[in-house]
């Protein structure tokens, strides 16, 4: 399997983190914000956009699985859990791609049970799928087309993560 086309470039994608923080640095002025990042996939956009942020921030991680090649397995599962405790703090989970929903909807399920102040979404890529569990994205990347994509820390079988750019495979 090779890289068969570039589809969104690393200039791009570097304007959208601009404007995505931008919009995060208003929306949590004055306010303690803890971003919770989702490994592995997000770790670039989550180091992106921690460079163009001007908050009184704190980075936290979870590490959760969904897939197994290019195929989804149809549940989650939880590889590594927060070690703090999120009661009554904002948080903004940072996640790579929203394909069926199942991640990020499991996801919020469990973390509303802990009580947070506030929960929303930032999503670098967005797929179109036939049964997608509706999820609320407030800070959106690109929406793109159903064909498995690679780069900017998306992988196959743990390869590509590293390409500045979004890729399609053939
Ligand atoms: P969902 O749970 O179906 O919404 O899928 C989200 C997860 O599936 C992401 O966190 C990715 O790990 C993985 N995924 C979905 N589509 C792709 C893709 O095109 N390339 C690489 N990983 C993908
Ligand atoms: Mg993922």
């Amino acid at each position: 399997m090779n890289i068969a086309k570039k589809l969104i470039s690393e200039k791009e994608i570097q304007e959208k983190i601009v404007h995505l923080a931008n919009q995060i640095n208003n929306d949590y002025k004055g306010k303690e914000l803890i971003i919770l990042g989702i490994l592995k996939g997000a770790f670039i956009a989550i180091s992106d956009l921690a460079k163009n942020l001007n908050l009184d921030v704190s980075f936290e991680f979870m590490s959760i699985s969904s897939y197994e090649g290019s195929e989804s397995t149809g549940q989650i599962k939880i590889e590594k859990d927060l070690d703090i405790d999120i009661s009554g703090k904002n948080i903004l989970i940072v996640e790579d791609i929203f394909d069926t929903g199942l991640t990020l909807s499991s996801l919020i399920d469990i973390l509303e049970s802990r009580n947070p102040k506030s929960i929303e979404i930032m999503c670098m890529f967005i797929k179109p799928h036939d049964k997608q569990i509706p999820v609320d994205i407030k800070y959106q990347g690109f929406k793109i087309g159903s064909d498995f994509v690679v780069g900017y820390g998306l992988d196959y079988m743990g390869r590509f993560r590293e390409l500045p750019y979004l890729a399609a495979l053939s």
